[in-house]
């Protein structure tokens, strides 16, 4: 399996977390897991060089502090793995322009004004993510509900390899569901929790326990004072109890019987009280990890090499079904 993380924004926010992260911790034993930290796809929108290095340092951090063990997967950084852009120019000379065109993802970003003229690199994003999945015959892509139609384009462009060149790689299962995968903005419940958004509306997990409860105080409620989740009717206290759910392990159901007659004020006061309970133990891990460079260093030459090993096999497979003359 493999799934990755932008090194973006002020670090990982709970949505990543529940959509996508843990999980990963979930199944590093049972699988062979491969996750990374995609800087390629970061440089997709402008970024600052110093910025990028140092977040993406943190980025593996996180996600060493969030229980991912180096010994028991492999964890690293995209642009050491040369084979990933190389893959990628591969598989764009099977993807059709239209088939691009129609990315959800670019069509969003590219029309945003903040980000800048769209590139060609932005629209070109999901090709590079397939060879990302491809390049290690992935079968599971544990990913957040808003990755879908990336990975149904990995399927795709496998499938379409596959039958006009031989068997060359695993089709990838596509996109499983589950609880936490779609986690909303705390001020505005009608869009994805984002990096990009205000951070009001955004829980970070390194944000510190006065300024979590702060966010939730704050999070834009619906009319009335009942506490139910109604997608449709009360899209933010739903979000709420989604959260609620996800991290105490307590069905929605179950809470909204609990909160029966009491209004969102009370319900707040006790998200925010699990929410800090979560991330505490998380972000004393984040500064042991932060504080030992070595091993981050360590976990990331071992998955280099991991990964590397992996990827060249699947690229040398790659350029002989395509006719490229080998080298002597
Ligand atoms: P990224 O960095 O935006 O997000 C990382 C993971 O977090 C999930 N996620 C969410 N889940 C629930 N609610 C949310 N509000 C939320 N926001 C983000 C995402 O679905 C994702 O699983 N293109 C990818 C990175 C990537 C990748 C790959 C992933 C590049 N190559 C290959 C898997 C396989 C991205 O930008 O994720």
């Amino acid at each position: 399996m493999l799934s990755g993380i932008q090194p973006t924004g002020s670090g990982s926010h709970l949505g990543n977390y529940l959509g996508a992260v843990r999980r990963w911790v979930a199944m590093q034993d049972g699988f062979d897991a491969f996750y990374f930290i995609p800087d390629l796809h970061a440089i997709t929108v402008p970024q600052d060089p110093a910025t990028l290095r140092r977040r993406t340092r943190e980025a593996v951090a996180e996600l060493l502090a969030a229980g991912l063990d180096p010994e028991r997967c492999t964890v690293f950084v995209q642009s050491q793995v040369p084979e990933h852009a190389q893959l990628a120019w591969v598989l764009g000379c099977i993807t059709g322009y239209g088939e691009a065109s129609r990315m959800t993802q670019f069509k969003d970003k590219s029309n945003r004004a903040e980000l800048g003229p769209a590139t060609v690199g932005l629209f070109t994003y999901p090709v590079l993510q397939a060879a990302d999945i491809l390049l290690y015959q992935a079968d599971l892509v544990p990913v957040g509900d808003d990755q879908r139609q990336h990975l149904e384009l990995t399927r795709d462009l496998a499938q379409r390899f596959n039958a006009r060149s031989g068997p060359t790689f695993t089709v990838p299962s596509g996109y499983v569901g589950q609880a936490g995968d779609r986690v909303m903005d705390l001020q505005d419940p009608s869009r994805k929790m984002s990096k990009s958004l205000p951070p009001a509306g955004t829980i970070y997990l390194q944000d510190d326990p006065a300024v979590l409860a702060k966010k939730i105080r704050s999070a834009v409620t619906d009319a009335g004072r009942e506490v139910r989740a109604d997608p449709a009717a009360k899209p933010g206290i739903t979000n709420l109890l989604i959260i609620h759910a996800a991290l105490s392990g307590r069905s929605v159901a179950d809470l909204e019987q609990d909160y029966a007659g009491r209004g969102y004020g009370d319900f707040k006061r006790d998200l925010a009280e699990v929410v800090v309970e979560a991330l505490t133990p998380f972000q004393r891990r984040l500064s042991a990890v932060l504080g030992d460079p070595t091993y981050v260093d360590q976990a990331l030459r071992r998955g280099r090499e991991k990964a590397s090993e992996v990827a060249a096999g699947t690229l040398a497979a790659v350029h002989s079904a395509v006719g490229f003359l080998p080298a002597t």
